[in-house]
């Protein structure tokens, strides 16, 4: 995969539009949403070239959202190095990050031409539920009533729908039943879900220096995120004043700290490893659904285990 961005990145003009897009692209990243459209596009056929492409969209896509989430999050910081927005301007961020939407979509038209109509439909929906999460995030910041069910709705729209998409790609151009495409998206959109519990948790728990990105940086922003969530629900009346207090709280170190000790009073580590895996399970049950031999199976259930012990 890291060719073809090579590639990607080589054909485009020389001028500041690009460099941002060079930038974050050469930075880093797990490039996770092209691996799992190859490797569904394996699971059926051993020359994978036809999906190549369409995971190179995928990645771009994903790299254009960043681009606008850190300007929406404030972030400073990712994959370790300084945000777009911050290296140059929120303009540019803007704009380099619409240049890529446009150059995720030119790629997504080099889908094989059996299946581009489909492949184009999933990729519209797909990134049209991106927005709609991403707008949902924004609006719950803003909202003290988040519930459990609104934050699995937020998080499906915003980040596991794109995993479903990935996969599902791959096992289209592979010519996968409808019934075996449908397991696979779904098989994605429950692996995102784990995925992005994974993030939250991260974002409060991880070694900042293996993620890259600032520790507390969704306590700093109000963002509703499940560990915020299950404290309000496990919390007693003393440990909801100090978080209602540690909410207002103007002095951002001493919110992060403060809220990071409440996590730690109630378990909230535990608890979300608990539904991490509990997402993790429901994603293997539509895997073990599929109708191919169990050993074709292997290197995404690898992938998905990964999932679990990532640590960036
Ligand atoms: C970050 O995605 C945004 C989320 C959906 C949580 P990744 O953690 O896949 O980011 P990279 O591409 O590996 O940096
Ligand atoms: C990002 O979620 C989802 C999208 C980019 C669509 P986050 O805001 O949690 O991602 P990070 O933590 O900044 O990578
Ligand atoms: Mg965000
Ligand atoms: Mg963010
Ligand atoms: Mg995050």
């Amino acid at each position: 995969m890291e060719e073809a961005v090579t590639r990607y990145l080589r054909q485009l003009p020389d001028n500041t539009l690009n460099e941002p897009v060079r930038y974050v692209m050469a930075i880093g990243g797990k490039r996770m949403r092209p691996a799992l459209t190859l490797l569904a596009a394996g699971m059926y056929r051993s020359d994978v070239s036809e999906a190549v492409k369409p995971a190179l969209a995928l990645e771009v896509f994903h790299n254009f959202t960043l681009l606008h989430d850190d300007i929406m999050d404030k972030a400073p910081i990712r994959r370790g190095q300084p945000t777009v927005h911050e290296k140059w301007n929120q303009n540019a961020a803007i704009l380099s990050g619409d240049a890529m939407l446009i150059h995720a979509y030119a790629l997504m038209c080099e889908a094989p031409a059996h299946c581009l109509s489909t492949l184009l439909a999933l990729f519209n929906q797909t990134a049209l539920q991106v927005c709609e999460g991403q707008q949902l995030d924004m609006d719950y910041e803003l909202s003290d009533h988040v519930d459990h069910d609104q934050y699995i709705g937020m998080i499906t729209l915003k980040t596991s729908v794109l995993l479903g998409c990935a996969l599902q790609t791959g096992a289209v151009i592979g010519q996968a039943s409808p019934e075996d495409a449908e397991h696979f998206y779904q098989t994605g959109v429950d692996l995102g879900i784990a995925f992005q519990l994974m993030d939250d948790y991260l974002d409060a728990f991880g070694d900042p220096a293996k993620v890259g990105k600032r520790l507390g940086g969704d306590i700093a922003a109000g963002k509703k995120t499940y560990l915020l969530i299950r404290t309000k629900e496990l919390c007693n009346a003393a440990q909801r004043q100090k978080l209602d207090a540690l909410l207002q709280d103007t002095n951002q170190e001493r919110r992060i700290a403060g809220v990071l000790a409440l996590y730690g009073e109630l378990g909230i580590q535990h608890e979300t490893e608990q539904l991490v895996k509990h997402y993790h399970d429901l994603a293997m049950d539509h895997l073990h659904a599929i109708s191919l031999p169990g050993e074709k199976k292997q290197p995404l259930i690898a992938l998905a285990d990964q999932l679990l012990v990532r640590q960036y």
